[in-house]
């Protein structure tokens, strides 16, 4: 798979994990391709904590249960109604979590290029996870990003280290097939905007301008 298919192909999996768990060897492939991200000052801030033990998967879905509750009770009825049917995770049928972490003091207090834009290292933690899940699109292994949770949860769940931010929980697994078409595009949340909304030239174009199609959920 070249990259650009890896990129067209890849998705947030929540209901397609196979039930297989994923075999070491690959996991340490997607790993190292996570691990292999650029980072701000080449800190390199991530740490990922692989988590296969079935009553800490269970316990964190649990947790995650209560937050999408949580989110669906904050939610106008509409918006209730089109979000009720969507699932937010696939924790326990992945098989595998991997906790993944920013470590702020990583590289010391002199940072190349964080000292101007501090969020540049959370940023580098996320192209970890993007490497990792194109990696994983092209071993055929499927991804889901969950943030449904509270991190002091997750800390305590995991021992993260005082000090460190927990940035995601990827459920990470065999997959029986990827969808063509977002969950969140199918079950009618929100659509994917244009390219030609989000690209402007010389400056940054109004609205007007550029069209109103990316505005079609109400938040
Ligand atoms: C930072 C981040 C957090 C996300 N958190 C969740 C989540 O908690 N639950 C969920 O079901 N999907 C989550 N997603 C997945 C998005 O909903 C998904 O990427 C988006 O709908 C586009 O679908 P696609 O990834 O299949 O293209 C998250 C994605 C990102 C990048």
């Amino acid at each position: 798979m070249d990259v650009f298919d890896a990129i067209m192909a890849r998705r947030d999996v929540r209901n397609e994990f196979s039930g297989e768990v994923i075999d070491d060897a690959t996991l340490m492939r997607l790993l190292r391709a996570a691990h292999s991200a650029p980072s701000v000052g080449n800190t390199q801030p991530w740490d990922f904590i692989v988590v296969q033990d079935r009553g800490t998967l269970s316990e964190f879905a649990e947790h995650v249960a209560t937050c999408r509750t949580d989110f669906a009770e904050s939610l106008p009825d509409d918006r209730r109604d089109t979000f009720n049917p969507i699932v937010v995770q696939g924790i326990e049928s992945s098989g595998t979590g991997v906790v993944v972490t920013y470590d702020p003091s990583r590289g010391g207090p002199h940072i190349l290029g964080r000292h101007t834009v501090d969020e540049t290292g959370h940023l580098s933690v996320a192209l970890a996870i993007q490497n990792l899940w194109l990696a994983a699109t092209a071993e055929g292994i499927g991804v889901g990003w969950v943030s449904f949770y509270h991190q002091d949860v997750v800390r305590e769940l995991v021992g993260v280290p005082d000090g460190l931010d927990v940035v995601a929980w990827l459920c990470v697994g065999p997959v029986t097939e990827l969808q063509r078409v977002p969950d969140l595009e199918r079950f009618g949340w929100r659509d994917r905007r244009p390219l030609s909304d989000a690209v402007h030239r010389e400056r940054f174009a109004s609205l007007d301008v550029v069209g109103h199609a990316n505005q079609a959920g109400p938040n």
